[in-house]
């Protein structure tokens, strides 16, 4: 079969020639005899490979040179416990903003560790919109404040970086980091999965700032904590080799590509061409999320007719259109488009999209 253009939230497309790499070195890979699977983690040829996925992730996310980058398993909800169970020291509250499905899991997590205090939440609008941070009621003792600058699910998205002054800020970035430019120093600690803009599920990417470490609750197992994992590169215990090199090979081809700034042009040009499709259909499909705060990433629609739903899915799956069902929580209809979509994609999505409004509207 040919290849689809995939539109699922992630696991997500994979940039083709990485496959077409991995395809090619699966059971040679730089003249070992052997693939990334099968090496020693610890050995001579598989470090290389560990050490410049980092050194990539660093260059296109300029991470200063005062911040760790830890690769860990367990996704992006492990960290909904991790980040407590590393940061909390003795401090006994955290503060999180409220935007809607991963915001209320970390809040969930968190608060079997300590006390959560919701600062700011955008419920009053069913999560259409992002609380300003002018109404954010921060706690004078907090360990840390904590949001999700990209709902995945609800397809909101902070326009705007909060400035929690001397409170480390912590953010679950899984579903927009590498999407374009980032002001590292700005936050505590990142973290993303990387089943969307980073490779495969079963590595996630945790940016540390060094004086953060060596705060971690003594209960806190030993593989999860970020400073033993920081002063072991990562190899306290067995990694994912495999995702960890194929994130390496993403990496690669996003320098290819020109890095982040032009990546986030890309981006842009996408994220337009799918909202211009939107707003332009005189109400057959409809996007419920306020203006300045929709997401580049993620693009929850429903159709004016629930009736056709089915309909538009099967259209779409024979167009080669896959995975555009909206998330079971909500129903509807959403466009993932990470930066491994290639703007093809969309094109062909938008045409489809139009095609089938003019025929059903
Ligand atoms: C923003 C965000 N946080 C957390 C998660 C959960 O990630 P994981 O399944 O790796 O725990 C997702 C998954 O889609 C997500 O988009």
């Amino acid at each position: 079969m040919a290849r689809v253009f995939n539109f699922g939230a992630g696991p997500a497309m994979l940039p083709t020639e990485v496959l077409e790499k991995v395809r090619v070195e699966l059971t040679d890979l730089n003249g070992t005899g052997m693939s990334a699977m099968e090496m020693a983690h610890r050995g001579s040829d598989f470090r290389p490979i560990a050490q410049q996925a980092e050194a990539d992730l660093r260059e296109l996310l300029a991470i200063p040179p005062n911040y760790k980058v830890v690769f860990m398993q367990g996704g992006a909800q492990a960290q909904f416990a991790l980040v407590p169970l590393n940061l909390l020291g003795s401090c006994t509250r955290a503060d999180y903003i409220n935007t809607g499905h991963w915001s209320k899991r970390a809040i969930a997590e968190a608060a079997r560790y300590c006390t959560v205090n919701v600062a700011a939440s955008s419920e009053h609008s069913n999560f259409t919109t992002v609380p300003p941070q002018s109404g954010w009621q921060l706690s004078e003792q907090a360990a840390y404040v904590h949001y999700t600058p990209n709902e995945t699910i609800g397809g909101v998205e902070f326009p705007w970086i909060p400035d929690t002054g001397d409170t480390p800020l912590v953010t679950d970035m899984t579903s927009t980091i590498l999407a374009r430019p980032l002001d590292v120093s700005r936050f505590g600690v990142i973290y993303a999965a990387a089943q969307k803009n980073i490779g495969p599920a079963g590595i996630t990417v945790v940016i540390v700032r060094e004086d953060l470490l060596g705060r971690a609750r003594t209960e806190v197992p030993s593989v999860f904590n970020y400073k033993l994992q920081a002063e072991d590169n990562s190899m306290y215990n067995t990694p994912s080799t495999f995702a960890w090199y194929v994130s390496g090979l993403v990496l690669k081809w996003l320098k290819d590509k020109g890095g982040l700034a032009a990546i986030a042009k890309v981006n842009e040009r996408k994220a337009a061409k799918v909202y211009a499709c939107i707003d332009q259909s005189g109400g057959f499909y409809r996007n419920p999320v306020a203006l300045d705060c929709r997401s580049k990433s993620n693009f929850p629609f429903t159709l004016v007719d629930s009736a056709l739903d089915a309909t538009f899915l099967e259209q779409c799956q024979a167009a080669g259109l896959a995975q555009l069902q909206g998330h079971r929580s909500v129903g509807g209809m959403r466009a993932s488009i990470y930066n491994a979509m290639p703007e093809e994609g969309v094109d062909t999505l938008v045409q489809f999209m139009r095609h089938f409004c003019e025929k059903h509207g």
